[in-house]
């Protein structure tokens, strides 16, 4: 794939100091975690009503542990994908840099990026819906399904630590987010539909507050109208090429600056 940069956006990168990468399912798509929505997403086989909800654990807990488990299965046998290591390589290059995500799969974490705001949970984690007690997939294992807290007395349902239709953000998630996106010189919003809020309100956000918004999709998106720039394609595609020209341009600019 051949993709010209502007001058406008490799400037914008160029001279940033705080830079966010919000990010949706497309971006794992590529590592082959099915994304939500579309003909082939997860919502066009399943009805979020009977599996991501606390209605929908309440009434039959074992169907929704079984479905999650077998999404833990599906997303631990994945890699992180080529656009997930540009953007830990990135991370670098700025004072600051965070990702924003939605999704649970943990894959910028593994990576390599380190400041990471997830903002539907990490499905690699769960806990007691009564004490609030964390486990590890590791202790799940051992106990029976659906899982129950072993800690003394409570005997709650342990559910995974994502969020569910209906459910609130994790405050603190949240809050990381909303003070990185308003901060942001550049915001770039990668593989996400744009349609489950309040995460969609974050380019906007940006936008608002002065950023220069990039988006990269291989489709228009709900957001697409308000980008500064949209890049069409892949992100596991599109991500390393734009690392690869900000590495050259960064050392033809120290070698400016040196000279
Ligand atoms: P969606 O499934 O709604 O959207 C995925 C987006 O990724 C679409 O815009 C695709 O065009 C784009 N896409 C597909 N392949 C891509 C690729 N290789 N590179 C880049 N982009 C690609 O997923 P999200 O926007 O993440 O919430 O969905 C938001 C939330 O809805 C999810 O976090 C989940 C879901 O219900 C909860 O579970 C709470």
């Amino acid at each position: 794939m051949n993709i010209e940069f502007s001058e406008r956006l490799l400037n914008s990168l160029l001279l940033a100091r705080h830079v966010v990468a919000f990010t949706g399912a497309g971006v794992s798509a590529e590592s082959g975690v099915p994304t939500f929505r579309g003909n082939e997403g997860i919502w066009s086989k399943f009805k979020p009503e009977e599996l991501a909800t606390m209605n929908a654990f309440l009434k039959n807990p074992s169907l929704v542990w079984e479905w999650y488990a077998a999404r833990k299965k599906i997303i631990g046998s994945t890699q992180p994908n080529e656009g997930h290591v540009a953007l830990a390589g990135m991370e670098k290059m700025f004072p600051s840099f965070a990702i924003i995500t939605q999704n649970i799969d943990d894959l910028h974490r593994r990576a390599g990026n380190t400041t990471v705001y997830e903002l539907h949970g990490n499905i690699r984690r769960n806990y007691c819906l009564r004490c609030g007690m964390s486990y590890t997939d590791d202790d799940i294992l051992l106990l029976e399904m659906p899982p129950r807290c072993t800690r003394t007395g409570c005997a709650g349902m342990v559910r995974p630590d994502v969020v569910w239709f209906g459910e609130l953000l994790p405050q603190d998630q949240w809050d990381d987010a909303e003070r990185a996106s308003a901060q942001a010189d550049v915001f770039l919003s990668i593989g996400t539909s744009g349609v489950v809020y309040p995460a969609a309100m974050l380019p906007m956000l940006a936008k608002r507050n002065g950023a220069f918004l990039i988006e990269i999709n291989p489709d228009q998106a709900a957001g697409s109208g308000i980008a500064d720039e949209f890049l069409q394609g892949p992100s596991g595609v599109i991500l390393p090429l734009l690392y690869d020209v900000l590495k050259s341009a960064w050392s033809t600019k120290s070698i400016h600056s040196t000279s």
